[in-house]
């Protein structure tokens, strides 16, 4: 196949995922250059993700088609910066967005190996890393002194959802220096396949419909991850449960919709994010926005579905407008509890 130089045309993602799919059209399976990526996400799941990304950069280079020829959200959410310059609430909205909290809380799970009784594991999410020019170093200097076993990144690296994405690979720099332990993410919805393998060459295990076994014997677990179930609805938790055995399993998920599927598969813990917790809310937590398919009631913070225990977090970055309200970015530390 002829993929084009990403360096050499002007729009070179476009041109790259167009002769994908263009080769995709005529052979069953992914060229030489993908096969790999292909055995990995599933090609149904390959497609379909390259198909939305190439949608997305063709609606915003104002080729898009159908309904993605307007973009309703957007235009509005250039009214709230207008909003809040005129009601002086920009300076205060925006520091808010950079004072990133580490929250500190226990999940208690009855079927926890006792081994395991302790573990702890760093979540971070939505760091849209590029909102800012002064955040990813912020950041890394809020989670450089935390200690901890594991350190997991629930999706969205990226600011917006289309783009170039070297900026925030040049931001994730600082952050991956002032992380410690080991480090295991997945994509979100903001995401594009092309940051997987810088991602990893920084030392990130990323889990594409993927899991394997961490730690060794008693102290041991099996952690699952899967594209981002969100938008590109890439997610194939069956593919990433293949190897998951009868211990005690872990699933990190972009956004919380396959929760059902995950609880039926005998997950004991999901991790997730998506929502920013409403990002711009009331006080008192009155009213949050909630931009995923799932309940309300897992918009924000801890939740369960039977037996599975689920987090979503508020996340440590923001979208679309580079401010807070009533909803402090964080950072989360979950340490895994037994029940006696
Ligand atoms: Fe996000």
């Amino acid at each position: 196949m002829n993929i084009p130089d990403l360096h050499q045309v002007s729009d070179p993602y476009v041109a790259y995922e167009r002769a994908v799919l263009d080769y995709y059209h005529h052979f069953p399976r992914a060229p030489s250059e993908l096969s790999s990526l292909e055995i990995r996400i599933g090609r149904d799941a390959l497609i379909t993700r390259l198909q939305k990304q190439l949608a997305y950069r063709e609606y915003w280079r104002g080729k898009g088609r159908g309904l993605l020829r307007f973009g309703p959200t957007v235009e509005r959410l250039k009214l709230i910066p207008l909003v809040l310059k005129a009601t002086f609430l920009w300076n205060r909205g925006m520091r808010n967005a950079l004072d990133v909290r580490v929250v500190e809380r226990e999940l208690c799970l009855p079927e926890l190996p006792a081994a395991l009784d302790g573990f702890r594991i760093l979540h971070l999410s939505d760091l849209h890393l590029d909102f800012h020019p002064d955040f990813a170093v912020r950041l890394a200097a809020v989670v450089a002194p935390l200690q901890v076993d594991a350190c997991m990144i629930t999706g969205d690296f990226r600011h917006m959802t289309y783009g170039p994405h070297e900026p925030v690979l040049a931001a994730m720099e600082p952050l991956m220096q002032a992380l410690s332990a080991p480090v295991y993410g997945i994509l979100g919805n903001h995401d594009p396949l092309e940051i997987l393998q810088p991602l990893e060459e920084m030392g990130i295990t990323m889990l594409m419909n993927e899991g394997l076994h961490v730690g060794e014997g008693a102290r041991s677990f099996f952690l699952a991850g899967v594209d981002d179930p969100h938008y590109y609805r890439a997610h194939d938790l069956g593919k990433a449960s293949a190897d998951a055995g009868d211990g005690f399993r872990i699933l990190l998920s972009h956004s919380t919709e396959p929760f059902r599927e995950a609880r039926d598969l005998g997950y004991h813990v999901m991790l997730s994010g998506h929502t920013h917790g409403g990002q711009i809310c009331l006080p008192a937590g009155l009213f949050r926005l909630n931009n995923a398919r799932s309940p309300r009631h897992m918009v924000q913070g801890h939740w369960s579905a039977g037996s599975l225990q689920g987090y979503t977090s508020s996340g440590a970055g923001c979208v679309g407008v580079p401010v807070r309200f009533n909803c402090p970015a964080e950072v989360v530390i979950h340490t895994l509890r037994g029940i006696a």
